[in-house]
């Protein structure tokens, strides 16, 4: 099996002199921010060794490096989600491959439910906090040192400093940005009104069915995280009468992606430096 430092080694030939410093994660919908890096090498997922190929409509499936608002980045547009039985080494490899190509940060955005009815669809939210209702980590079984150690803290897993460049970001750019807790779900169906309200009294603001098992990766091998959910539709029974579709997701997620791109290209410099 190709280790994630064996696939760092080959993105680095075909990266060229591109060195990476931000990772990101673009999620259903949010893929297009990948289309504003300037001097980008694109490598498809399927000639990435370790990379599962993504099955999801609205994710592309490619690495995408190069400088994004005079920032290095490498970009994954697309993601493996358990969802799709993908397995622990599946979801890891990724975001350690993304670590040993040098990135010290990683964003992830995704699309996501709102269970706070005035952060309706159109919203983009920052993670504070998230509740792994999976109940899974891509971390279990046996724990490889030389990636982090076998238990580790989950304090302010989203980075403070992070997300004070995002805000300051948001507000230059005329963006509403509130906080919140990201519940993840595992699908693939969409919850049950009974599950979100039971998410709303366990302090939740948000669910979804990805970022949470990345942000685990990442956090063991000392990333630094920040993510951003584009809210595509209130959570199941907020809304009467409303039957939640993939397709309404990724319509809504490339509505709002203008803004997610706004607001990250804003950001980029001030977190490559926070
Ligand atoms: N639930 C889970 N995942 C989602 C949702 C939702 O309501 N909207 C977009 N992704």
């Amino acid at each position: 099996m190709t280790s994630p430092r064996e696939t760092a080694e080959y993105l680095k030939g075909r990266l060229g002199k591109r060195r990476p410093a931000v990772g990101l994660v673009l999620g259903s919908g949010l893929g297009p921010l990948a289309d504003l890096v300037e001097d980008a090498a694109i490598v498809p997922f399927a000639e990435i060794a370790g990379f599962r190929v993504v099955s999801v409509a609205g994710h592309a499936g490619r690495l995408v490096a190069g400088r994004l608002a005079g920032v290095e980045v490498a970009c994954l547009q697309g993601r493996v989600h358990a969802y799709e039985g993908a397995n622990a080494e599946e979801i890891r490899h990724p975001i350690r491959t993304l670590k040993a190509l040098g990135c010290e940060r990683l964003i992830l955005t995704n699309a996501a439910g709102s269970l706070d009815p005035a952060h309706d669809e159109g919203t983009l939210v920052l993670l504070r906090d998230h509740i792994n209702w999976a109940g899974i980590s891509p971390l279990a079984g046996p724990n490889d040192e030389s990636w982090g150690p076998r238990f580790f803290p989950m304090t302010d897993a989203y980075d403070p400093a992070m997300r004070a460049a995002l805000a300051r970001a948001a507000a230059r750019q005329g963006i509403a940005l509130p906080e919140g807790v990201y519940a993840w779900y595992l699908g693939p169906n969409f919850e049950t009104p009974a599950e979100i309200r039971a998410f709303r009294a366990l302090g939740a603001d948000l669910v979804g069915m990805s970022t949470v098992p990345e942000v685990l990766v990442a956090r063991h091998c000392g990333l630094r995280v920040a993510a951003i959910s584009a809210v595509t539709n209130l959570a199941a029974g907020l809304r009467p009468g409303q039957h939640l579709t993939h397709d309404h997701t990724q319509a809504v997620a490339a509505r709002i992606g203008k803004a997610m791109s706004a607001l990250l290209v804003d950001a980029l410099p001030e977190i490559a430096a926070a």
